[in-house]
C-alpha cells in the first residue's frame, strides 16, 4: 500500500521534507510506503536544491488540495492565506494533514479540529513548535495525565541565535537577524520574530495543549527583543544573567479557571536550565503534578530538524492507515514493533 503525498511548498522546510522522503539510504518500512506526488510552489523559475520530477511542481495549489489520488497533504507555504483554506479545503476533500504553519493553528485551530473530525481525517503539526523538538506529541500524550502548572520556553530560534551572538560578540540585532535568515531560521516577515509574535503564537498553541480551552495569540502580552541593546545583554552578563525572550504560560496560584500568558525578553540567572539552551536551539521547560519537572530540549528551526519533525507527522499518519489497512497489506506493527528487529 502507497500513501501519495501532496507537498504545498518548496522553500526551507519543503525542501527538508522532499529530501528525507527522497532519500533512499535514510528508508525505514514507513518511508517506503510514502510518495511525493505533487509539489506546489509559486515559481516553477526558481533553481530547487532538490531534485524533482519537473511534472511534479505545479503552481496550482488548488489542484493538489482536491486531486483524488492524493491522501496526505503537507502545508509548509506559511502565512495565514492562502494556507488556512487550502488546510480546509483538503480536510473537506478527505485529505489527512500535517502543517508547519504555527500561525494558522495558532489562530484556526479549534475551526481546523472541528473540520477535521467532521471530515475523519488527521491534522498533525509538530513542527509548529520547538522546530525539531518533540513537544506537541510529548504534552498531548506522554504528560497527558499531569496536572500542568507551568510552560515555560524558549521557543524562536531566530531570537534565540540573534541573543546568543550578541552575548558572544556584542553589536546590535540587525545584521545577525540578515545570517538568521540566510540560514533559513527566520520567517519570511522576520518582524514575527524580532517582535515575539512567532513565540505569541507558539505559546497560544501549547498553553491550548496544556491547560485546555480556546486560548487565542491575542490573549499573550507580547513583547519582542527590538530593544535589546548590546549594552543591555553586557549589563545582563555582569550581573550573572542572560537575557532570554521566554515565552510563559502559567496556573494563576492554584486557579483552574486563570493563567497567565506572556513572551518578553527576560533575565535568566546563569544557573537557570533555560540560561545554557544557544544558538538556534529551543527548549521547553514544563512543570507539572505529579511529574515535576520535565525538559524537551534541541535545534527549533531549520531545514533538517523542522523537515523531521513533518515526517514523523507524515509517518504517524501512514502507520495509523497502514493498522487501519486489511491485514494482508499490513506492517508489522508500525508503532509498536521492536525498532531493533524490525527496521535495522
Ligand atoms: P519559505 O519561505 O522558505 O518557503 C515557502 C514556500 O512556499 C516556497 O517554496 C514558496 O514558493 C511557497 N509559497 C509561499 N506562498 C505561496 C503561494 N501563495 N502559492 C504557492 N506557493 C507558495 O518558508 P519556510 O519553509 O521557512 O516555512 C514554511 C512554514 O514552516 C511556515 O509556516 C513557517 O512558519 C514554518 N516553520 C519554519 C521553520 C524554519 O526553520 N524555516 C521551522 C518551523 C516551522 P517559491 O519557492 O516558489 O517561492
Ligand atoms: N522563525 C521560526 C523560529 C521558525 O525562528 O523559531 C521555527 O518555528
Amino acid at each position: 500500500m502507497v500513501f501519495k503525498v501532496g507537498l504545498l511548498g518548496l522553500g526551507t522546510v519543503g525542501t527538508g521534507t522532499a529530501k528525507i522522503l527522497l532519500d533512499a539510504a535514510r528508508r525505514h518500512p514507513l518511508l517506503e510506503t510514502l510518495e511525493i506526488h505533487k509539489v506546489g510552489v509559486r515559481s516553477l523559475d526558481k533553481p530547487r536544491a532538490v531534485d524533482l520530477p519537473e511534472a511534479c511542481l505545479t503552481t496550482d495549489l488548488e489542484a493538489i488540495v482536491t486531486d483524488p489520488d492524493i491522501d496526505i497533504v503537507v502545508e509548509v507555504i506559511g502565512g495565514l492565506e492562502p494556507a488556512r483554506s487550502l488546510i480546509l479545503e483538503a480536510i473537506e476533500d478527505g485529505k489527512h494533514v500535517v502543517t508547519a504553519n504555527k500561525a494558522v493553528i495558532s489562530r484556526y485551530g479549534n475551526e481546523i479540529a472541528e473540520a477535521a473530525k467532521k471530515a475523519g481525517v488527521y491534522v498533525l503539526y509538530e513542527a509548529a513548535v520547538g522546530g525539531g523538538i518533540p513537544v506537541i506529541q510529548p504534552l498531548q500524550q506522554a504528560l497527558g495525565v499531569n496536572r500542568i502548572e507551568t510552560v515555560t520556553g524558549i521557543i524562536n530560534g531566530t531570537t534565540n541565535y540573534i541573543l546568543t551572538r550578541m552575548e558572544s560578540e556584542g553589536g546590535d540585532f540587525a545584521p545577525i537577524l540578515d545570517d538568521a535568515q540566510k540560514l533559513g531560521y527566520a520567517e519570511a516577515d522576520p518582524t514575527a520574530d524580532v517582535d515575539g509574535l512567532d513565540a505569541a503564537d507558539k505559546i497560544a498553541i501549547l498553553a491550548s495543549i496544556a491547560f485546555g480551552g480556546k486560548i487565542r495569540r491575542e490573549d499573550v502580552f507580547t513583547e519582542g527583543i527590538r530593544n535589546v541593546s548590546a549594552s543591555d545583554v553586557n549589563y545582563a552578563k555582569t550581573l550573572g544573567f542572560v537575557i532570554k525572550l521566554l515565552a510563559i504560560a502559567k496556573r494563576n496560584d492554584d486557579s483552574d479557571t486563570t493563567i497567565q500568558l506572556r513572551v518578553h525578553p527576560t533575565l535568566v540567572p546563569l544557573n537557570h536550565p533555560l540560561a545554557s539552551v544557544n544558538d538556534v536551539n529551543n527548549a521547553v521547560l514544563v512543570e507539572g503534578d505529579p511529574i515535576g519537572r520535565v525538559m524537551l530540549y534541541g535545534p527549533g528551526a531549520g531545514e533538517g530538524p523542522t523537515a523531521s519533525a513533518i515526517v514523523s507527522d507524515v509517518m504517524a499518519i501512514a502507520a495509523t492507515l497502514h493498522m487501519e489497512s486489511p491485514a494482508e497489506e499490513k506492517l508489522p506493527n508500525p508503532l509498536l514493533s521492536n525498532a531493533y528487529s524490525d527496521y535495522k
